[in-house]
C-alpha cells in the first residue's frame, strides 16, 4: 500500500471505490431535491445538500448491494433515499434542537426560518418515498418505513428523557437506535434486500448498522463535549445548552457527590446556565473520566460491528466496512 492509500481515510477509500455509483446518486438526489412550484424548496435543499456532509449512509447502501453482488440500477434510488430521509432528519432536527451552524454553514432555520425548515424537510421525506417506491420492492418500501417510524420515536423519546436526570444508559440506549441507528441499519439492511442477500447476510448487515450507528452516535455525543466548532460544522455544546442526558452526562451524574449533583440539578433539570458552566460540566466529566467510559463503549460497539462482517462474503468492500467502524470510533480517539 502507498502512503497516499495509508493516509485516506476508510470513508474515502469507500467514496472511491464507488465512485461512479455515489455520482449517480449525486444527480439523483440533485434532481429530486428540486420542486417547479416553490421555489423556497430548491434554496433550502441546495443550501444543506451543497454544503456536501459526509454521504455515509447512501455509501453504506450501496457497499452493501455491491458488497453482495447486486449488479442492478435500484441501489442508486435507494441510496438516495436514504440520504433524503437523513437530510428530512437534519432538517427537523436543526429546528428541535435550535442548532445555528450544520456542516459548516448557518442552518437552514437561522437563514430561513422554522417553518420552511419543517415544510422542506416534509418534502423531502415525500420525496424519500416516492424514490423508494421506484426501486418496486415491497421489503425495502418496509424496512424503510419501519426506519422512518423508529427515528421520529428515537427523537421524540429523546425529547421527553432530556432534562430528566433520571435518563439511565437503557433509555440512552434506545434513544440512539431509533434517532440514529435505525437510519443506518436500514440503509445496510436495504442494500443487501435489493441485492438479494441470503437471510444470514442481511441479518449481519443490519447488525453492523445497528452497532455502527450507535457508535456514530455516541461519538457525536463525545463530540459536542470534547470536539471544536470547526471539526465537526456544528457549534459545541449544543447537547449542554439543550440539556439533553447524553452518555458523558450519565457516566459523569452516576459519579457525582452532593455538590456535584446539585450542579448537574440546575443546570439540566432546572436549566439554569450560567458563563463557565459548560467547561465545569467538562471538567466534572475529567474527573470521573466520563468520556473515556463512553469511548470504550463506542469502541465495544464498533467491534460488534466489525464481527458481524464475517457473515458477509469476502470481498474488497468488507475490509473497508471493517476500517469504516474503526474510523468512526478514532474520530474521538
Ligand atoms: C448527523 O449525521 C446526525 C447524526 C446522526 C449525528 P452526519 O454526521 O452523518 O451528518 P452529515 O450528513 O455528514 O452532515
Ligand atoms: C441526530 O441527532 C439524529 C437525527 C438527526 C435524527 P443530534 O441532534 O444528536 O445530531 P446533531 O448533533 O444535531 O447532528
Ligand atoms: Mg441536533
Ligand atoms: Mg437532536
Amino acid at each position: 500500500m502507498s502512503l497516499d492509500e495509508t493516509s485516506q481515510k476508510p470513508h474515502d477509500r469507500l467514496a472511491e471505490w464507488l465512485a461512479d455509483d455515489m455520482a449517480a446518486v449525486n444527480s439523483l438526489i440533485r434532481l429530486r431535491m428540486a420542486s417547479e412550484h416553490a421555489p423556497r424548496i430548491p434554496e433550502v435543499t441546495a443550501h444543506l445538500v451543497e454544503a456536501g456532509g459526509k454521504r455515509l449512509r447512501p455509501m453504506l447502501t450501496l457497499a452493501a448491494a455491491r458488497l453482495c453482488g447486486y449488479d442492478g440500477a435500484h441501489h442508486i434510488s435507494l441510496a438516495a433515499t436514504v440520504e433524503f430521509i437523513h437530510t428530512a432528519t437534519l432538517l427537523h432536527d436543526d429546528v428541535v434542537d435550535e442548532s445555528e451552524r450544520r456542516r459548516g454553514r448557518p442552518t437552514a432555520n437561522l437563514l430561513w426560518d422554522n417553518k420552511s425548515s419543517v415544510l422542506v424537510g416534509d418534502y423531502l421525506f415525500a420525496r424519500s418515498f416516492q424514490l423508494m417506491v421506484e426501486t418496486g420492492s415491497l421489503r425495502v418500501l418496509d424496512i424503510l418505513a419501519n426506519a422512518s417510524a423508529t427515528i421520529a420515536e428515537g427523537e421524540v423519546l429523546q425529547l421527553t428523557a432530556a432534562q430528566d436526570l433520571r435518563t439511565n444508559e437503557d433509555v440512552y440506549r434506545q434513544i440512539v437506535r431509533g434517532k440514529t441507528a435505525a437510519l443506518f441499519s436500514a440503509a445496510t439492511e436495504a442494500g443487501g434486500v435489493i441485492a438479494g442477500a441470503s437471510d444470514a447476510e442481511v441479518a449481519a448487515l443490519f447488525t453492523y448498522g445497528d452497532a455502527l450507528g450507535i457508535a456514530f452516535q455516541i461519538v457525536d455525543d463525545l463530540l459536542d463535549y470534547g470536539g471544536t466548532d470547526a471539526a465537526i460544522g456544528k457549534n459545541t455544546g449544543d447537547d449542554f445548552r439543550e440539556r439533553k442526558v447524553t452518555l458523558p452526562v450519565i457516566k459523569a451524574v452516576a459519579k457525582a457527590d452532593a455538590e456535584e449533583r446539585a450542579f448537574w440539578v440546575r443546570v439540566i433539570e432546572k436549566g439554569q446556565q450560567a458563563e463557565g458552566d459548560l467547561a465545569h460540566a467538562r471538567s466534572l466529566m475529567a474527573r470521573h473520566a466520563a468520556m473515556e467510559a463512553a469511548r470504550d463503549e463506542a469502541l465495544a460497539w464498533a467491534e460488534t460491528a466489525r464481527r458481524a462482517l464475517v457473515a458477509l462474503p469476502d470481498h474488497p468492500l468488507r475490509q473497508m466496512l471493517d476500517d469504516l467502524a474503526g474510523y468512526v470510533v478514532a474520530r474521538i480517539a
